[in-house]
This record gives C-alpha cells, structure tokens and sequence, in this order.
C-alpha cells in the first residue's frame, strides 16, 4: 500500500542482504518509522512485543526470523533452537506455527551450507504468498460488498470492523480490509466504524490510519458502540479478521470480537470472518481448544498517545494504582454466529462442510 505516494510491504529484506526491514507499529500513527530486524532474538522480540502483529505478518516475521537465524547458525541444532525461539514469542496466531513449519520442511532435507540462501528464498515466497492469498480475499469479499451496495441502490455500505486485520497485520492488502481496498477500486462508496479495540487500540491506531492514508470514509467509535450502531441499522455488515480458524469454523480473533457477532445476530447483521488458509487450524474441531494469550495487565491499566501538551509520545494510568487488571488479548466466536468466511478460494459457511468445500485437500470429519 501507498504511504505518501511511496509503496510500502510491512515486512521486505534490507538490500544490504543481511537485514530485514519493517514497519515498527508501536509508533502508528504519529510516527512513521522503518526499523532494522539484524538477528533471530530481534525478530523473536519484534514478535512478541508487537513491532508486527496481526497473524499473517506474525508468520511471515517468523519466516524472516529463520533466515535470519540460518545466517548466524545454519545447523541442525540452529534450526531447531531458532523454531523453538519463535514458537514461544505469541501462542494464538497459527501462522506462527504453519510458517515455521513451512521453513523448516525447505531446510532440513538441505545441508547447513545451503540453507542460508535457501532460507532467505523460501522467507521471501512466504510473504509474496500471503500478497496473493490477501488479493484473492479482496476478490471475493468484493461481491459481499457489491451486493450490499446493490440492495443500497448505491448509498454507502456502511462496515464495522475490529481491532486491525488491515494491511498492517500482513504483508499486504490486509484479510478484512481487502474487500474494502477493491470494494472502493470499483468505485462502490464504503464507510467503516472502526472499533478502537481496547486495549492496545489496534483499531484507533492502525486501522484508522489505514482508512485515512487510503481515503477511506471512516468514523472511530468505542468498542462499546457497535451494538447501538447495529440496532439503528447503521451497519451493513461486520468484517473481521482471525488468528486461528478451526477445521469446523470457530474462530479466535481480538478480545471482544464475540460482542460484535452477538450484536450482529440479534440484530440480522452479517457477520463475516476474512482469513487466509494458514490461518486455519486443521488439527482443531473445537473453538475452545485454542490457546488464548494472556498479556501483561499494564495494557489495560494505561493508555498510550501524543500528549496535546508536549506533543510526545506517552503513557497514562487509567485506574487507581492498587487495581489490578486481567488481559485476554482474544475471544472465540463460534462458527454458529458466522455468517461466512472470505478466503482466498471463496466464501463458503462457517462449517466442516463449508470448509471441506474449498480446500477438499485439508477436510477433517
Ligand atoms: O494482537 P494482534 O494485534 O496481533 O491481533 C490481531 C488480530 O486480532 C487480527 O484481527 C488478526 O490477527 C487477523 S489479521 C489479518
């Protein structure tokens, strides 16, 4: 996507051929900033302290990480401790897992002194893949949007989404904001509500600056807002992103998505879930099954912004000092509640069956 005219991945090797770039997301969106990743620990802590974030950049991140690795220590013992590393920095995203195990499928079979090169290409595919797969999301959530419109006769199509499944949270394009991308392409006027998503504010943050760096009409509301807003009628449908899909349909995404699928059924407003194939857990049937990650309660007892004073950058309590905080950072929503899921091979329901449909290869009873 365009930042100021400029194209821009959210993850690309460095020309030097040693580094890998990135778009440091802690400091979106006052402040734009491009930072190196040089060795396998600063990817592993990009990771977890959440520079990059959103399950698809996750996994690409830990492609890249593995290269990385493979540079200093291309053995067997590397690439085994270097997955390890990896696999421990963010539990729920199974991009996590499916990239590393795409990378060390490539490496394994090859002799140390070929994996550096080998690891730098296959980093390379992974994110090139997850461009097409998200473009391919576009395409199909198109005619969700397109037949919205047309039912509209036009007037603007009115999303809400939550937390950023925008193009920051992969390499491009985004999964839940795809559709909106070619929706607006085609010329079909789109409005989202962007949830702000408490408590990191994924949706005040990245996807607002998404919206307004791509000219879309937006409007930020609280996360306690998208129900009111579902019973005026004044959303459309719901489009969120995932980290974690189950073979039967469940999915696990930010904390306080399954809110937003029960207002939209109470109300008989579409709820639809964007992924890419890596995000589906083929191993898992049941929603509950999935890890949820427990982050560090300061998220939830300060907030973080440009103060109006001195225009730097800084944190605030928000509650009274001996309070202490719980941080879920994901729910799940259960497939019973998804209206369908856009992937990269089509809509199809939120179902073994449905699933089984588009990927006949991956189906589990
Ligand atoms: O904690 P985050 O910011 O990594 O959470 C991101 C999300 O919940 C996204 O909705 C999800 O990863 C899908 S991204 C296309």
């Amino acid at each position: 996507m365009l930042v100021d005219g400029v194209p821009y991945r959210t993850i690309w090797p460095a020309e030097d051929g040693r580094t890998v770039r990135i778009i440091e997301q802690r400091r979106l969106p006052h402040e734009f900033v491009v930072a190196d990743l040089a060795s396998l620990g600063d990817a592993a802590v990009a990771i977890r302290d959440m520079a990059v974030r959103g399950a698809p950049l996750i996994g690409a991140t830990a492609a890249w990480g593995m290269a990385l690795a493979m540079a200093a220590d291309p053995s067997d013992a590397g690439l085994g401790a270097a997955r390890e590393t990896l696999a421990r920095t963010r539990p729920t995203a199974v991009n996590l897992r499916w990239a590393l195990d795409a990378m060390r499928a490539t490496l394994a079979p090859l002799p140390p002194g070929e994996r550096r090169e080998a690891a730098r290409a296959k980093a390379a595919e992974i994110a090139d893949e997850d461009v097409a797969i998200n473009r391919a999301i576009g395409d199909a959530g198109l005619g969700v949007l397109a037949d919205i419109a047309r039912r509209k006769s036009g007037r603007p199509v009115n999303v809400l989404t939550h937390c950023n499944a925008g193009w920051l949270a992969t390499v491009d394009w985004g999964t839940a904001t795809a559709p909106i991308y070619r929706a607006i392409e085609e010329g079909i006027e789109v409005h989202v509500w962007v949830d702000e998503t408490r408590p990191r504010n994924q949706g005040a943050a990245l996807t607002a600056w998404e919206m307004a760096r791509h000219g879309v009409p937006h409007h930020l509301i609280v996360d306690n807002a998208g129900g009111h807003l579902m019973q005026r009628g004044e959303v459309d449908v719901v489009i969120v992103g995932t980290d974690r899909t189950t073979a039967r349909g469940d999915v696990a995404n930010k904390i306080g998505t399954y809110l937003k699928a029960l207002a939209a059924r109470d109300n008989g407003v579409p709820f639809y879930v964007a992924l890419p194939s890596p995000t589906i857990d083929w191993t898992l049937t049941d929603g509950f099954a999935i890890p949820i990650e427990e982050r560090d309660a300061s998220e939830v007892t300060h907030v973080w912004g440009r103060t109006e004073a001195g225009g730097g950058l800084d944190r605030v309590r928000v509650c009274p000092e001996e309070t202490p905080a719980a941080n879920p950072a994901f729910d799940v929503t259960p497939a019973r509640l998804v209206t369908g899921l856009i992937t990269e091979r089509g809509v199809c329901a939120a179902t073994a069956d449905g699933l089984a449909g588009l990927f006949p290869d991956r189906a589990v009873a």
